[in-house]
């Protein structure tokens, strides 16, 4: 047992392992990469992350049939679950990033260990997070890098539209919750996206209203998963049913379409 701080006995013990990131694509298992789906069919251990917003699972759905095949061969990986509490309090954060982070030294003490998150893993991604304990608890520690399709690049697919084109310029935004924040950002840039929107949808839309670009705001929720939905009317969406997977592409210069 230790204690989660440096200098605790898993710093002593050797590392077999690599730490495998690996983003799974936004929920679309055809969009899985060959990396990522041979990683995946190989390690002994997958490390995937559990919080209220569900995230974990749909991860782990995606990679379903691989976990399928590995088990109809007697190859089944061990599944090792890391808590990610929706908090702000440091305290509480700060023990589940040690806690983590000793979870998954002692499986890298006996392999290779790959990681799972929806989407890109270092796009707002909780591999950030868990990298940062793990680097508090012993440094260098070999990690690997697996990038997957972004939930915006796959959002832009099911519209059919250029995201960005020519002299365009992007900008992404998290949760926002300063709207004059959006405001700003609206003005400077010709293509917004706006992630983690469900608990801020009534005033960006009013916001979107406001400028007169609500036709020119596509909604896009759990793309690449039997419940996707696209709607180019933010109209025929209530506010409490935006679900967390969701997100906003603001097109200043309109649609193709
Ligand atoms: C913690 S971030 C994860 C981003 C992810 N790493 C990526 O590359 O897209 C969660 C936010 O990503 C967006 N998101 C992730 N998966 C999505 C999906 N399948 N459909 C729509 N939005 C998604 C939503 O805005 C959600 O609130």
């Amino acid at each position: 047992m230790t204690n989660g701080k440096p200098g605790s006995a898993s710093e002593e013990e050797p590392l077999r392992g690599t730490l495998y990131g690996i983003g799974v694509g936004p929920g679309d298992p055809e969009l899985l990469t060959l990396k990522a789906a041979r990683i995946l069919g190989e390690v002994p251990v997958i490390a995937v992350p559990t919080s209220y917003s569900d995230a974990g699972s749909m991860a782990m759905e995606v990679i379903a049939p691989l976990l399928e095949e590995r088990k109809r061969s007697h190859r089944s990986p061990e599944i090792v679950s890391l808590l990610f509490p929706m908090t702000r309090d440091e305290t509480v954060l700060r023990e589940a990033r040690m806690r983590n982070g000793e979870l998954l030294l002692g499986a890298l003490s006996r392999g290779d260990v790959a990681f799972v998150a929806l989407g890109d893993i270092l796009f707002y991604s909780t591999f950030g997070n868990l990298l940062t304990g793990l680097f508090a608890l012993r440094s260098p520690v070999p990690v690997e890098v697996v990038p997957g399709v972004t939930s915006y690049s796959a959002a832009a697919g099911r519209l059919v539209e250029p995201l960005v084109q020519g002299s365009e310029r992007l900008a992404v935004l998290p949760a926002v919750y300063d709207p004059s924040e959006i405001e700003e950002v609206l003005e400077r840039f010709e293509v917004v996206v706006l992630m983690k929107i469900n608990k801020v949808f009534a005033s960006v839309r009013d916001i979107l209203e406001r400028k007169n670009l609500l036709d020119r705001s596509a909604f896009v929720s759990m793309v690449g998963r039997p419940e996707e939905r696209v709607s180019r009317t933010l109209d025929e969406l209530a506010p409490g049913s935006v679900p967390y997977m969701s997100l906003l592409v603001v097109r200043k210069n309109g649609w193709l379409k």
